[in-house]
């Protein structure tokens, strides 16, 4: 081993622009509140960035949802399909993940359809339903302009998905058309609604000052309940006090309103997707690109010298090479402690790192991490303080909050710090959020047509 010339002062030192301070926090809550509000208004939503679309949904659960439903989970790591039994105190579920293969990801919308249709078909004869007429919801977790609980629009492809034909076209639709075509199944779709928005449902259902739902997963997005007064492109008879609204705001930025506190390697991150100029804040928080954010750092230190002895890898310098989940192992370790962080630099050709190597790739990781968990902490004191209710429980769902050790406590900290004097907080993880959310929609639909609530 040569000579172990500690950088890191220096390498903290260019890490010092992914360290937003509570001033540049505070000035980010009072632009996404103000987008929030031109999302909802009749006037600004057209030309609104963050489009806080109306989801129709004005009932939470009450626990009294019974029966057995299907779901669909598409817009995640993985597509599933789930059949769900809502009892009295028992919640049960059967799952089963289908791969959507990169062809049909950016193939055409109605093949995606009809993969979607097949695998729900294959499933339901593995479940011995194949002949039942069921309720079904399917959890789209794509920008959707929805015109009522059953009939959403697709506005735009995110998290890598760019299936032809789609956009500007009912979803729900897309999925009945593809059931047509096979001819073989019967089931009426009873919602369609997108994850952060079951995330809220499902965590409701056990919490019942549940409000917002937030997804830190492959994107990131946030529903929370506001008064149907607010919700100025609502055109139903406002006969009930709120309803839910998906804001869509991993668009937030895409007008340059984060410019000042985006890096180099935001912009990187951001050219060479598939989407550049969409989905700002997204990218600066999911669990898509955490990853290739560090990377980028770690290359740009090792061209200037400071890491690696200046000698990186083929893997080092090669797109999307350093995945999200290598972040939350590397920061698993205890201080003082590589033992992951060594795994995960061996995988990358890197064994040649040195201890202190291995702390600044550490400490890379930890700024990328904390600067995401300190904006999604922003969204929803934002959020929370907009809402001004004295307790409120977050329910949150997603990879990145799931796996990662710190950014649960990270948040709360800065959440605290953030809202006004007198809100109070839990978060708390709503695992499987896309999927019960589903179900949930479903039931409480079902109970809203039948009559009795
Ligand atoms: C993307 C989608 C959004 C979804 C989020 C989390 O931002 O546009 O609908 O909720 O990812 O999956």
């Amino acid at each position: 081993m040569g000579m172990d010339i500690n950088n890191l002062p220096l390498i903290r030192e260019e890490c010092e622009i992914l360290h937003m301070t509570d001033k540049q926090l505070k000035e980010i809550m009072s632009r996404l509140h103000n987008d929030l509000v031109k999302g909802l208004s009749r006037d600004t939503h057209p030309t609104a960035i963050v489009k806080c679309w109306l989801t129709y949904i004005q009932d939470l659960p009450n626990g009294k949802e019974r029966g057995k439903f299907l779901a669909l989970d598409l817009g995640g790591t993985n597509f599933r399909v789930l059949i769900i039994n809502l009892g009295e105190n028992h919640f049960d579920m059967q799952s089963k993940i289908y791969a959507i293969p990169s062809h049909i990801m950016t193939g055409t919308g109605v093949a995606l359809f009809d993969h979607i249709a097949e695998c729900l078909a294959n499933f339901m004869k593995e479940h011995n339903v194949y002949e039942e007429r069921l309720a079904l919801g399917f959890t789209f977790s794509f920008p959707l302009k929805q015109m009522g609980l059953t009939k959403g629009i697709l506005q735009r492809w995110t998290k890598g998905f760019s299936c032809s034909g789609a956009i500007g076209e009912d979803v729900v639709q897309g999925l009945k058309d593809a059931i047509a075509r096979r001819g073989d199944l019967n089931l009426s779709v009873m919602g369609i609604l997108n994850d952060a928005t079951g995330t809220l449902m499902s965590c409701a259902h056990k919490e019942r000052n549940c409000r917002v739902g937030v997804i830190i997963g492959t994107g990131s997005n946030a529903c929370y309940v506001e008064k149907t007064e607010n919700c100025e492109l609502f055109e139903g008879e406002p006969t009930k006090p709120a309803m839910l609204i998906n804001t869509e705001w991993g668009a937030f930025g895409d007008d340059g309103a984060l410019d000042f506190v985006r890096t180099e390697f935001d912009r990187e991150v951001d050219s060479n997707s598939i989407n550049p100029g969409k989905q700002i804040q997204e990218k600066m928080i999911s669990g898509m690109y955490m990853g290739e954010l560090v990377r980028l750092a770690l290359v740009k230190f090792t061209t200037m010298g400071l890491l690696f002895g200046g000698r990186g890898s083929d893997l080092l310098f090669q797109r999307n090479s350093f995945y999200t989940k290598y972040v939350s192992e590397i920061e698993s370790d205890k201080p003082g402690d590589y033992t992951s962080c060594m795994d995960v630099l061996e995988e990358l050709g890197l064994s040649h790192a040195t201890e202190s190597d291995m702390a600044a790739v550490r400490h890379v990781c930890e700024c990328v991490s904390r600067r995401a968990a300190h904006l999604v902490s922003a969204g929803i004191a934002t959020l929370l303080n907009k809402m001004n209710e004295p307790k409120v429980t977050v329910g949150i769902d997603g990879s990145v909050y799931r796996f990662h050790p710190h950014f649960h406590t990270l948040m709360c900290e800065k959440i605290a710090q953030l809202v006004r004097p007198g809100i109070t907080f839990d978060l708390m993880l709503s695992e499987d959020g896309s999927g019960r959310g589903a179900a949930l929609v479903a039931a409480v639909a079902c109970r809203e047509t039948l009559g009795f609530a």
